[in-house]
């Protein structure tokens, strides 16, 4: 993975980050680093993830999810950091719903929302006895998974479907969904302690799905391993700290929102999942940078508009494949497009990438490049590494805890205090804020 700063250094980038703030930077990246590597030796919470490439047992996972490998269609059921992360490794190596799958990839479906209307589309369109149904929850307990998890099996008795046999679990040591599995002997994996869910992609808890889609999950580790391998206590050697150190360095300088843009469809859910690793972990005392999700080249028609030309707030992040498989475009003499004739999809996209990037610097505003080889497992594995690793860098660097959510908890137990699921002040809170127009 290579990553390339020098849009954002420019001396007239604004908000950018100049050579010498980024020098001076270096001390407390050299700083942060042996606070990492403390964490990551004691195994300590949250800087446990950054172990996961070696300590992921991808035999295990292959041999639980066996059983399941006949598998027609995968149905994840679980939210935020229990459903991102598969996402985005199953789109990224081609194995998401129908659109753009590998031929012989069961496709995954992920039912995170209780959309009732989702969900029952969802339930019409998978063959629930051909279906593998992979729910997740670190906790065991999150009302939109478990109440999800609940439709889904009474689905598949009404269908005539033996639901232990074609469910497996990821949870933690103790909570509901472990006794349920325990209760029902099901095939159960466990979410790594230690591990924050939007930090456990390269765990069971991401794995699951990609290896009943029989992807490379040695490869994804194995990348990983790569990036982990690469960290530095420079920012200069570590191309994972360059992107954190960066990010943070420009948000001191006033660029609040951080716009995550993939060029690739399949990296689609790359962005989505890094909104949640940003928002989640970094949005703390106040500080934080807001990520905003767009796809490349499509949203060049939207809000490259804004980023060019609005506030100088921001940051974008570029993110694509170098190689990838390509499609030429035919020839022709349709007047003022014969330029097009002969070239690729893939040279249209990669110039749009080059084009957009330019842009931006002629308006001086920063732009990081961040560039994979190719989107297969080990440059997959070794994008959501150093991504992870970037954050965690980035949270030292603000001195934030990085590795916590309270703010996402104090609404979970809201909404468990409005369904009467106990005596929670939160939900108290909710109805004395309301004022009708
Ligand atoms: O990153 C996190 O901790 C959260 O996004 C959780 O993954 C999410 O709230 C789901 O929690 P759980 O896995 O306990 O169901």
């Amino acid at each position: 993975m290579q990553v390339d700063i020098g849009n954002a250094l420019a001396a007239e980038a604004d908000p950018g980050i100049s050579r010498d703030a980024l020098a001076r930077l270096d001390e407390d990246v050299a700083r942060a680093h042996d606070r990492i590597a403390t964490g990551r030796a004691g195994e300590e919470f949250g800087y446990a993830a950054l172990n996961l490439p070696e300590r992921t047992d991808a035999a295990e996972i292959e041999a639980t999810v066996e059983p399941l490998s006949d598998a027609e269609a995968i149905l994840t059921v679980g939210i935020g950091g229990s459903a991102l992360g598969a996402a985005t490794i199953s789109e990224a190596l081609g194995g998401l719903d129908t659109e753009g799958k590998a031929a012989d990839a069961a496709p995954l479906y992920v039912l995170d929302n209780v959309d009732p209307a989702h969900v029952r589309e969802i339930l019409t369109e998978v063959p629930l006895d051909r279906t593998a149904v992979n729910v997740v929850s670190r906790s065991g307990t999150t009302a939109e998974t478990l109440s999800n998890f609940l439709v889904v099996r009474e689905a598949m008795e009404a269908a005539g479907v033996d639901w232990t046999e074609r469910t497996v679990v990821t949870t933690g040591e103790a909570g509901p969904l472990r006794e349920l599995a325990d209760r029902h002997d099901m095939p159960a994996l466990d979410v790594p302690t230690g591990v924050p869910g939007r930090f456990s992609a390269l765990s069971a808890v991401g794995l699951v799905p990609a290896a009943i889609q029989g992807h490379d999950i040695e490869g994804l580790l194995a990348g990983g391993q790569r990036a982990a391998e690469s960290l530095a206590p420079s920012l200069f050697d570590c191309p994972a700290y360059a992107y954190g150190a960066v990010s943070y360095g420009v948000a001191q300088r006033g660029a609040d929102i951080n716009a995550v843009v993939p060029y690739a469809e399949r990296l689609e859910f790359f962005a989505e999942w890094f909104a949640q690793l940003w928002a989640e972990s970094l949005g703390k005392d106040g500080l934080g940078q807001t990520p905003a999700r767009a796809l490349g080249a499509t949203d060049q028609h939207s809000q490259l508009q804004l980023y060019r030309a609005g506030p100088r707030d921001k940051l974008v992040t570029m993110v694509r494949p170098r190689e990838r498989a390509d499609r030429t475009i035919p020839e022709t003499d349709i007047e003022g497009l014969s330029y097009l004739g002969g070239s690729t999809l893939g040279d249209l996209l990669d110039a749009e990438f080059e084009a957009t990037e330019a842009s931006l610097a002629a308006a001086d505003r920063p732009s990081v490049r961040v560039e994979i080889d190719r989107l297969d497992a080990e440059c997959v594995g070794e994008l959501l590494y150093a991504m992870e690793a970037a954050c965690v860098l980035y949270g030292e660097l603000a001195n934030v805890s990085t590795f916590d959510q309270p703010a996402v908890e104090w609404g979970k137990r809201a909404a468990r205090g409005l369904l009467g699921g106990g005596e929670f002040e939160e939900a108290a809170a909710v109805a004395d804020k309301t004022e009708l127009v």
